[in-house]
């Protein structure tokens, strides 16, 4: 990447931050004004996801498949059609980082998409051939560590605080400073990083990602990029957005850990908030080797329904978020019911597999409500394969051991205090390698 290049991006970086910050703050405010009922409100029921005399071969073999063509044309946009990773270095930042918790590791990783037969690979960062992903892996570990994929809003140097990870000489902090302090405060005190040295002692790795270094999060900018990357695509109207390109990027980082012995292959989680919940739920639904997800407060887009919706609205969110969904969702704001997918379809792609969907009462721009339904309405596919499901009949009754754990607290859009310890129950339940 050229000098100039790399600026704009920290600047865009920066922009970006604190257009985010603005965006999400708004967000709240308007949260804040209500709290979402407790019981299903029942506002408007799912068309049912199975039809009569299915099996579960035939949902993996036919109705999945067409569920995710739908989604690809009507929401997210078109996935490549094929996808290559290489893992250009693996730098050794600290062998006992974290109070000798962990190794933290810096992966520089190309990927290249393929659409149409047009290969384009992601852009570099840093001058470094390849985007960087930081790895912290449990030092103690008696085997092969499950592994925490979390994409976050904050740039690496911010996101991992370790003086050896990788920063511009100008790069800002999101997580230092007034700015910091005002984010974390509002946001939660987990909002950049999260309690490594917690989750590390429960024997689970962690990599960090900034998808934004990418496919920018700016309408700009990002949307400048994922044409790039989709060349061979030449519909724009199903031209894959930012929270499919961010879905992604979960498979690229999985290609190069499935490839890492020190990694447990069936215990893959992808980690995101809000935006990139988003992307979490849509790579563990495109991407089987993903085997958990934690999806906090995914909202719009993500884990709550499209039709008859409190909340940030899709034509809303098309609006303000140009860059993250395909034209075609912007397109069926206002026909929702008529869409043929809803939300809790998306849900049911991640069956038999465990999915966290976090919430906060205050959060009404989120939908919790909403998320409650599809997860209800997407519950029988984990019946079909013999799964426990959802297994709460309100919002506030946590069962983490369940495959779908719905987690509602206090308070409003951010990750706070009480948000950790309950994705580390969920994770300990489904993939704790103390217990296996
Ligand atoms: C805004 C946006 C949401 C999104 C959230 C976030 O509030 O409206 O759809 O989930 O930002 O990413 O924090």
């Amino acid at each position: 990447m050229t000098r100039s290049l790399f600026t704009s991006f920290v600047r865009v970086t920066k922009i970006f931050g604190l257009l985010a910050g603005a965006a999400v703050l708004s967000s709240c405010v308007r949260a804040t004004l209500a709290w979402t009922d407790l019981e299903p409100n029942g506002a408007e029921a799912t068309p049912p996801v199975l039809s009569a005399n299915e099996s579960a071969a035939l949902w993996r073999e036919k109705h999945a498949p067409q569920l995710r063509a739908a989604f690809e044309r009507h929401v997210i946009g078109a996935m490549p059609d094929a996808s290559s990773t290489e893992v250009i270095e693996k730098r050794v930042i600290d062998e006992a980082a974290f109070g000798g918790r962990g190794r933290l590791e810096e992966w520089t990783l190309a990927a290249a998409a393929t659409f149409n037969g047009v290969a384009v690979e992601t852009r570099e960062v840093m001058d470094r051939g390849g985007f960087l992903v930081q790895v912290a892996i449990p030092n103690d570990a008696a085997g092969p560590a499950p592994i925490v994929m979390m994409q976050t809003f904050c740039p690496s140097w911010d996101a991992m605080p370790h003086d050896g990870v990788s920063r511009p000489d100008d790069a800002g902090s999101m997580s230092g400073g007034v700015f910091g302090a005002v984010a974390t405060y509002v946001f939660g005190r987990f909002i950049c990083t999260p309690p490594y040295e917690e989750i590390l002692d429960r024997g689970f790795a962690v990599a960090s990602f900034f998808p934004s270094s990418v496919a920018p999060d700016d309408a700009e900018e990002g949307l400048a990029e994922l044409r790039r990357l989709s060349a061979g695509h030449d519909d724009d109207e199903s031209r894959w957005g930012a929270v499919a390109a961010w879905a992604w990027l979960y498979g690229r980082m999985t290609d190069a850990f499935e490839a890492d012995d020190r990694f447990d292959k069936d215990a893959f989680i992808a980690w995101g908030h809000s935006r990139y919940g988003k992307a979490a739920l849509y790579a563990a639904a495109y991407d089987d080797r993903i085997d958990g997800v934690i999806a906090h407060q995914s909202g719009t887009g993500g884990a709550s329904l499209n039709r008859n919706k409190p909340g940030e609205s899709v034509a809303s969110m098309t609006e303000n978020y140009p860059h993250w969904f395909a034209q075609s969702y912007a397109n069926a704001a206002g026909h929702e019911a008529e869409m043929p997918v809803d939300q809790h379809h998306l849900l049911a792609l991640i069956a038999p597999r465990p999915v966290l969907l976090g919430n906060a009462r205050r959060d009404v721009w989120s939908d919790p409500n909403g998320a409650f339904r599809a997860a209800q309405g997407a519950d029988p596919v984990w019946e079909l394969f013999g799964a426990t499901g959802l297994d709460q009949d309100r919002l506030d009754e946590w069962a983490p051991d369940a495959d779908i754990a719905f987690w509602i607290r206090p308070g409003t859009h951010g990750v706070v205090e009480e948000d950790w310890p309950a994705f580390l129950e969920f994770l300990d339940a489904h993939f704790g390698p103390r217990d296996n």
